[in-house]
């Protein structure tokens, strides 16, 4: 049955991982595929994640199945990370864990396709090249909307206002919590709002991708506009992954929350969302869960991580702001831009040309890691990459 098969192209955003690896070029830079390094160019396992493992491996008692839903203390502790103490809204919301903030948006997608296969999905313009990929395996429809000009460096909030405007009841529209992926511009409070105004009146669900939720401006700002649209609306979805802020990547540990109308809504919702879980990969990895609920239920672990995920964010901030510098230009933008990406406005021959001649390595889309400079590295990239902008 095999003999049919044609090779699939590989990811064009992972496929930059075996290619800078061969590059045995000294002055080579890594700006490809997210994941925070510290100016040593390493990403390393955070203090307190280490902690709560040696914790684990003392006190861990068994390897049994946890359950469909993953560890329901995990789950409760994620949701208030994300969404505050509020009572209220964790009564109507189900909440599960999933293996990653990608597990989380397939378990999504399905989810919708199960519930009202003729949605169609809205999906921003540019996003994370893997949105597309997971929504169209699970069947669903997408239309695009205008979110983020590469070339004027704006968010264009007017574009997407009017093509969310134009959408049909029962649609639902892909969002990113913060620190957007790839453009690093996020919506301010008042266009949450006015996201969630237009999801009223149209009858629209908000699904929310939350991937680096600390890493822009902090953990206390960063999803306040999240919660806004959540005060606001009666039905949302919500991805969370703990990759990037546990720095627990290859762990896959994150959680889906979906939001329904009452509490009795959001128990039938949920015995659905298991079903699907249970056809798919039945149960979420333990270890990852287990060491983000051990630092979450521990006072000095949390201040630990805090303090660790503030200079992660500290070190992204000042490259920014040395990048913006070096670069001049009209490229100020970077500075006030969130968390780990920027998108230059590069063509696929100028990338090209700085991999193959520069070793200098990002997105296929002009996008950077900022958390992939060294500090030394940035006056180098601005000379060879400021010209081209
Ligand atoms: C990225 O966007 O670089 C990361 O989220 C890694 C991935 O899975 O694409």
């Amino acid at each position: 049955m095999f003999e049919t098969l044609e090779s699939k192209p590989a990811d064009p955003l992972l496929a930059i991982i075996g290619l800078f690896a061969a590059d045995k070029r000294d002055q080579k830079m890594d700006l490809g595929v997210g994941v925070f390094r510290d100016d040593s160019g390493a990403t390393p396992v955070m203090q307190a994640v280490k902690d709560a493992e040696r914790l684990l491996v003392e006190t861990q008692q068994s390897k049994a199945y946890v359950g469909l839903s993953g560890d329901l203390e995990f789950v409760e502790s994620l949701f208030e990370l994300s969404f505050g103490a509020n009572v209220g809204l964790r009564e109507r919301t189900l909440g599960v864990q999933t293996p990653g903030g990608s597990a989380a948006l397939r378990l999504a997608a399905d989810f919708i396709a199960h519930t009202n296969p003729d949605t169609t999905v809205w999906v921003g313009t540019p996003t994370w090249d893997n949105h597309a990929p997971v929504l169209a395996a699970a069947g669903l429809a997408t239309q695009n909307y205008v979110y983020f000009s590469v070339a004027d460096q704006v968010l264009d909030f007017a574009a997407m206002d009017t093509a969310l405007s134009g959408a049909a009841a029962g649609d639902v529209v892909l969002l990113q919590g913060c620190c957007h992926n790839p453009t690093g511009s996020d919506l301010s409070v008042a266009q949450w709002q006015r996201v969630a105004e237009i999801c009223n009146e149209k009858h629209l669900v908000p699904f929310v991708d939350v991937a680096y939720h600390g890493l822009g401006s902090g953990l206390d700002t960063d999803l306040v506009g999240v919660r806004a649209l959540l005060e606001q609306v009666p039905e949302a979805i919500v991805t969370v992954s703990c990759s990037k802020n546990f720095g627990l990547y290859r762990e896959r540990t994150g959680g889906l929350f979906v939001v329904c109308k009452t509490a009795a809504m959001s128990r039938v919702a949920q015995s659905n969302v298991l079903s699907i879980a249970r056809a798919s990969y039945s149960m979420p990895p333990d270890h990852g869960a287990a060491i983000v609920k051990t630092i979450l239920h521990d006072n000095a672990l949390t201040r630990k991580w805090q303090d660790e995920l503030n200079s992660m964010q500290q070190r992204m901030q000042s490259i920014r702001e040395q990048l913006a510098r070096a670069l001049g230009n009209n490229q100020g933008g970077i500075a006030h831009q969130k968390g780990m990406f920027s998108t230059l406005n590069l063509t696929p021959v100028q990338i090209t040309i700085l991999r193959e001649e520069h070793a200098i390595y990002m997105a296929g889309s002009g996008r950077i890691n900022i958390a992939g400079f060294r500090e030394a590295d940035v006056d180098r990239f601005a000379a060879i990459v400021g010209p081209l902008l």
